[in-house]
């Protein structure tokens, strides 16, 4: 969703907006812009429809704008179509204040009425021109005056940038439920919807709480609570290295990422394992308060939902307790039975996610403890819970999840291997071979990872396929969920993922010859039951490409036109295995389709409008 970046120093700031803008291109945008304030000039606002390398051609890559003070924008659009006009910067009639916006102005039209009623004229359709033109209206000689008013009419989602061509030496940045993070550099200082936006330049920041207001100068920034309360804030230091969210001779992000997974998991897990048993430090739950919890509610969107799918599998096997798995935008309005006893795990790679994010709240409100698995530090969901694991990922830049996934994923085997032996209800057989194979995987997803040109073969030969099935059963059809999301994701090929004793309920009469379908079979238990499926859509003509582990590659190739394998695990970290050929398949279909991977149309990576 829209992004965020403002300098105020000493240098010429339209180079480094631009800069923080292509590091936030991942976050999907349609058009983009950029405000410079100058001493000669002004406020001069450059802003356009389409990719950064438009604007980036109209400003001769920044040289064009004069000034050491100004905002940069990438927009998704929500209220108003992608056009020239509807872009941020929004500037207010008079040309004084200039606006950058993400989130959504929920009483936009009742205040835009307002404002129209008072003659002001209205240059773009979006929500986000009214705070511009809210503090030219408030405006008495006054810039925080102005903002504080402003605020005060607002509802809704927002992080604003703020420049008043008045006072230049300062930018105001405000921050309610949409993600800002400051960036402090000796002769300067800057604002950012994250941090990759800022990292090449320092990495000394501070995250800004909700309904919190910084005021920022070249020198130095103060912050203010919703009361406009100063606020002494936590300064961190960011110790990731700005090549991590760089391509390093990949030719998408996403590739990078898929690769990137051995490592990312040993990082995830490998400090977590000590002396053969499961240490989870930042947690301090009791075999008493598990014993009593009435339900644990899985609560995510997307790809974490589909992690939570197979969680729900191994959760409940281990631990005997039911385990619902929600997804955000739908819990938070559905009367959900939440109880003092009830464990929300809440799951996000980003953080921010809205729905997510105010699912979590409601959850909290009903009494639910909050743990969190979320790979932003500092983000609102981990500042919010009452415990949180990091996935130890690194920065995801491209809009597919794939090492974000695979970390999550992993958190949940180590989450429900700490309650097992906390409850009880693990052997400790069962325990320490799960423990020993976990310290496996990073070894076999490299085996698998060593095999791609096998898995770019197949996609060769079905990239133009105009839909695709994928079919498992328990765990398997729950992975099945998240490949067949990454293939409609990125190669825009309709596909759905089917339960596959489901299958003969309806959706079989779907099935043709020719028809792909990716079969799952590597759950061990309901191989054989799969082994039926299979030849089911078989006899109506499919083509299928299954997937198994090593052990049961040739029960499949009797039935199968292809087969992708994996090497055997215990059964509950099939999934971390399993995941790699698809979201490989997907990649390569949606080369092959010469697909824009990194950013697929109408995607963006942090979705932090409902
Ligand atoms: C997955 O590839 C997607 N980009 C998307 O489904 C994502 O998982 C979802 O929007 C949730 O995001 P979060 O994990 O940051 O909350």
């Amino acid at each position: 969703m829209c992004g965020i970046v403002g300098f105020i120093g000493k240098e010429e700031a339209a180079p480094i907006l631009l800069d923080g803008l292509s590091r936030l291109e991942y976050r999907g945008y349609d058009s983009a812009g950029l405000a410079v304030y100058g001493e000669d000039n002004g406020v001069r606002v450059v802003k356009t429809k389409g990719r950064l390398q438009a604007l980036f051609d109209l400003t001769q890559g920044g040289a064009t704008l004069h000034g050491a003070v100004g905002l940069g924008h990438t927009r998704w659009a929500t209220h108003g179509e992608p056009s020239d006009v509807n872009s941020h910067p929004h500037v207010s009639e008079r040309g004084r204040f200039v606006v950058v916006h993400n989130g959504i102005i929920e009483n936009y039209a009742e205040l835009r009425e307002f404002l129209q009623r008072k003659g002001v004229r209205f240059a773009s359709q979006t929500d986000s021109e009214v705070v511009a033109q809210l503090l030219e209206y408030h405006y008495r000689e006054d810039f925080l005056e102005a903002v504080r008013k402003t605020l005060g009419q607002l509802r809704g989602a927002y992080a604003l940038g703020i420049l008043c061509a008045d006072a230049p030496d300062k930018l105001v940045a405000v921050r309610k439920d949409s993600p800002l993070v400051l960036g402090h550099g000796d002769d300067f200082q800057m604002l950012a919807s994250d941090v990759t936006a800022v990292i090449k330049y320092t990495r000394e920041v501070t995250y800004l709480d909700n309904g919190e207001l910084a005021i920022i100068t070249a020198q130095g920034f103060q912050v203010y609570d919703s009361y406009f309360q100063p606020v002494e804030k936590e300064r961190h230091h960011v110790d990731w290295e700005i090549s991590a969210a760089e391509k390093g001779g990949y030719e998408h992000f996403m590739a990078k990422e898929i690769m990137e997974q051995p490592e990312a998991f040993r990082k995830t897990v490998f400090p977590r394992i000590r002396d053969g048993r499961v240490v989870l430090d930042d947690l301090c739950f009791d075999r008493d308060y598990l014993g009593k919890l009435d339900k644990i509610y899985i609560i995510a969107c997307g790809s974490s939902y589909h992690v939570g799918m197979v969680a729900k599998y191994n959760f409940e096997r281990l631990l005997r307790k039911p385990v619902e798995v929600a997804l955000a935008s739908e819990f938070r309005y559905s009367e959900p039975i939440v109880t003092k006893s009830t464990l929300a795990l809440v799951i996000s790679q980003s953080g921010e996610t809205i729905d997510t994010l105010t699912a979590m709240r409601e959850a909290k409100r009903l009494g639910a403890r909050v743990l969190s698995i979320v790979n932003v530090v500092g983000s609102s969901i981990a500042r919010e819970s009452d415990d949180v694991l990091y996935t130890w990922a690194g920065p995801e830049i491209a809009v597919a999840t794939t090492k974000a996934y695979s970390t999550q994923m992993a958190l949940t085997y180590l989450i429900a291997l700490y309650f097992a032996d906390l409850m009880q209800t693990i052997s400790r057989e069962e325990y320490s071979e799960v423990v020993s194979e976990l310290l496996l995987v990073p070894t076999k997803l490299e085996q698998i990872l060593a095999q791609r040109d096998s898995v770019q073969y197949f996609a060769s030969l079905y990239f133009n396929q105009p839909s695709i099935f994928f079919i498992g059963r328990n765990i398997d059809y729950a992975i099945g969920l998240e490949g067949s999301l990454k293939l409609k994701e990125i190669s825009y090929i309709h596909s759905e993922a089917y339960a596959a004793g489901e299958l003969k309920h309806g959706t079989i009469s779907l099935i043709e010859p020719g028809t792909l379908v990716v079969a799952l079979a590597s759950y061990g238990p309901l191989f054989e039951k799969m082994m039926s499926n299979i030849v089911e859509v078989k006899s109506r003509g499919a083509d299928v490409v299954g997937l198994t582990v090593e052990s049961r590659v040739e029960g499949i190739h009797r039935i199968a036109d292809h087969v992708m394998e994996v090497p055997d695990t215990h059964p509950m970290l099939l999934p971390s295995l399993d995941v790699v050929p698809l979201q490989l398949f997907a990649y390569y279909i949606a080369l092959q389709r010469g697909c824009d991977i990194d950013k697929p149309r109408n995607l963006a990576k942090s979705v932090t409008v409902e």
